[in-house]
């Protein structure tokens, strides 16, 4: 029995997973959910934002389905999303971006780099420990290399190695990884690349980078596709997977319907990918692209269509 644990969190989240998920279920009813909460929501109402016994449920889980969560600016308050990443060891976030002509996959290093947790305030300044290990290179390398051969595709190294240190490992470790899995690879500086894809974006394949450079090329690379409600993203260890937007809670629209679903529905069918069902993967992206033909978007994509009634067409499209 497959056994997903449902994760709305904040925001549009509370919006979005309840949409995708009604789409994964009409396909599989058998499947069993369980739903989780934890964020910023709950942290207001109970004074916490995720217990241990929270990430053993989610562990338990063969999938995770996540919408997003709030986090404040406060320097009190840490983040839930990065406190299950690091707790489920998914060290790989795989950020597809795919247009007409373009097929893109951004693999994020997601366990370490500038967002590995260590930091500290002091009087005067504030302290964050970028930390760039053999073993986190290595094992992300792997599988930016790995992802590459099977697309038969160029892999680029997004890196700064020009100036952070930590840089000049990563890229030499990718390089390694690169030449012993016999793909073409170039390295280039996250800047310039971050132009580039833009710019060129037939020219890339698979991009692997660390932690934060994989975070705002992702969100960059949304321009081309229509943004931020577009984008799906999957988080993948050795022992579990979580499948969220790359979006966030999106504050400024939560609570009116006019999220777009399309990177949650996406996420859903990376989730389905993931658990062997790659053809339902495949007809549900085929109705994202019949029911936005037909008009029928969010307001985001200059459509009126509500967050509900986008999901209902992509189901009516689906024959469910
Ligand atoms: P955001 O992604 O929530 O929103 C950025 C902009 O894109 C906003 O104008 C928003 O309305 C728009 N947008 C995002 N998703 C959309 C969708 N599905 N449909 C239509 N428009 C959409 O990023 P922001 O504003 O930087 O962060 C808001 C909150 O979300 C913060 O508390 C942040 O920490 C959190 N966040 C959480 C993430 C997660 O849980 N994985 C990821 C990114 C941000
Ligand atoms: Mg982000």
């Amino acid at each position: 029995m497959v056994r997903i644990a449902i994760v709305p969190g904040d925001g549009i989240g509370r919006e979005v997973i309840p949409v995708a998920w009604n789409i994964i279920s009409s396909l599989h009813p058998e499947f069993e959910s369980f739903e989780v909460e934890v964020g910023y929501a709950r942290w207001q109402r109970t004074g916490i934002s995720c217990t241990d016994e929270d990430i053993s449920v989610m562990k338990e889980a063969d999938a995770i389905l996540f919408g997003a969560v709030t986090t404040p600016p406060d320097s009190c308050y840490s983040s839930v999303i990065l406190r299950i990443r690091h707790a489920l060891d998914l060290y790989a976030n795989l950020r597809p971006v795919k247009g007409d002509d373009f097929d893109i996959m951004i693999v994020r290093e997601n366990s370490e780099g500038l967002y590995s947790g260590i930091e500290w305030r002091e009087k005067d300044r504030a302290c964050t420990v970028r930390v760039v290990s053999v073993e986190g290179s290595r094992r992300i390398a792997r599988c930016a290399s790995h992802l590459a051969k099977a697309r038969g595709c160029l892999l680029t190294i997004g890196n700064k190695a020009n100036v952070i240190k930590s840089d000049v490992l990563f890229r030499e470790i990718c390089c390694e990884e690169a030449s012993r899995a016999g793909i073409p690879f170039e390295a280039c500086f996250i800047d310039s690349l971050a132009l580039d894809i833009l710019q060129h974006p037939k020219r890339y394949g698979v991009i692997v980078t660390t932690n934060i450079f994989g975070d705002i090329l992702s969100d960059v690379a949304g321009y081309l596709v229509g943004g931020l409600g577009m984008l799906p993203s999957a988080n993948i260890g050795d022992q579990h997977a979580l499948f969220e937007p790359v979006h966030g809670s999106a504050p400024d629209i939560a609570g009116q319907g006019r999220a777009n679903p399309i990177a949650a529905i996406r996420s859903g069918a990376m989730l389905l990918t993931h658990l062997g069902f790659k053809e339902d993967a495949e007809l549900i992206e085929d109705a994202i692209r019949s029911v936005c033909q037909s008009g029928i978007r969010t307001p985001d994509l200059g459509g009126s269509a509500s967050t509900g009634s986008f999901g209902e067409a992509i189901r009516s499209a689906l024959g469910c």
